[in-house]
């Protein structure tokens, strides 16, 4: 079996040049492609406004004309995702020996794992980061062989964060199902009630020497219904708007979060799934920590009966979870 190569270990081989695979074509590089000069300033919500209305209003709004918002005075402790992030962190800076106990099994269907290439490449051209994914909520969706032992506390303080979740999640679903004419608990019920995956992906992206032609992440919109993402304080999330590419504005503290695939699909169109991509740095390591909301995998999603009528067809096909992300992964048409 062919091993595959960690980008950590890659980063290591030089501090000048970068392997001809990693060098993206003149359409994608980012130091051609990115607009200078200016962070894109995505809406802000504050979850902390005690205008409930105001907040569901910015919510719906912001799903529906940018898919993408940062989200202040949330209710996730700042000392609980610092600690998720330096458990993360430890993990990541092990010998390599003891990270690839937790590859991803070459013939798993699931993306559980330790691992770096996710997707279908394009041109044999690869992405500058290793990932670990693993699920993180229901307790009946864990599947502990995935999570790292070491550091001991990885366990305890991953727990800890999915418990925390909850209550965003819960105001997001709510919102969005108010938004588009639904009572508040239908959408999340239609996309899987109790059922509902978060399903963590740790990305790491160590230096890189030529940052302007690489790519860590290549452009695509999330699978999920809805990732809440928090990064550490190295710049790197891009947005597409408006035809360009633009630094994502890093709020500290905030957490990001995209409207993805399912929640365009389930809402018939109404939310629109954002076009996000990330850069790497010449000389420090750029780490986030997505939580994807998504069905479980043998779940059927598609635009919500209540949404479809005569005068409103379904724009997307109802299918199997699984299937979808299959398809996406693959590059074969939905
Ligand atoms: C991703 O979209 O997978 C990564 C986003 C990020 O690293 O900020
Ligand atoms: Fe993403």
């Amino acid at each position: 079996m062919e091993v595959e190569s960690r980008v950590h270990d890659i980063a290591l081989l030089s501090k000048e040049t970068i392997p001809e695979e990693y060098i993206r074509l003149k359409d994608e590089q980012p130091g051609i492609t990115t607009v200078q000069g200016k962070t894109l300033e995505v809406p802000v919500i504050d979850f902390g406004d005690p205008d409930h209305e105001n907040v569901i209003r910015q919510v719906v709004e912001a799903s529906r004309e940018w898919g993408m918002f940062q989200i202040v005075n949330h209710e996730i402790p700042y000392d609980i995702i610092r600690k998720l992030q330096q458990v993360g962190k430890e993990f990541f800076e092990l010998p390599s020996e003891e990270k690839e106990v937790y590859a991803k099994p070459p013939d798993s269907n699931s993306v559980e794992g330790y691992g770096t290439k996710l997707q279908k490449e394009v041109e044999g051209k690869k992405g500058w980061v290793d990932h670990l994914f693993h699920r993180i909520w229901p307790p009946s969706a864990i599947n502990y062989k995935f999570w790292p032992k070491n550091p001991p506390s990885y366990r305890e303080t991953n727990e800890e964060y999915a418990k925390h979740m909850h209550g965003v999640v819960e105001k997001l679903f709510k919102s969005l199902s108010v938004g588009v004419g639904l009572e508040k608990d239908e959408l999340r019920k239609a996309a899987g009630g109790d059922e509902l995956v978060y399903l963590l992906k740790i990305n790491y992206y160590p230096p890189c020497p030529r940052p302007n032609l690489a790519l860590g992440v290549v452009a695509h919109t999330d699978m999920s219904f809805i990732t809440i993402l928090v990064p550490n304080d190295v710049q790197g999330l891009q947005a597409f708007r408006d035809g360009h590419w633009y630094d994502v504005k890093y709020i500290p503290n905030a957490l990001v979060i995209h409207i993805g695939d399912q929640m365009e699909i389930i809402s018939n169109g109404k939310y629109k799934s954002v076009l996000h991509r990330t850069t790497v740095n010449k000389e420090q390591t750029r780490m986030s920590w997505p939580v994807f909301l998504e069905p479980p995998a043998d779940f059927e999603v598609g635009p919500h009966p209540k949404l479809v009528n005569d005068q409103n067809p379904p724009k997307f096909k109802t299918k199997k979870y699984s299937d979808f992300v299959y398809c996406k992964l693959n590059k074969i048409p939905q």
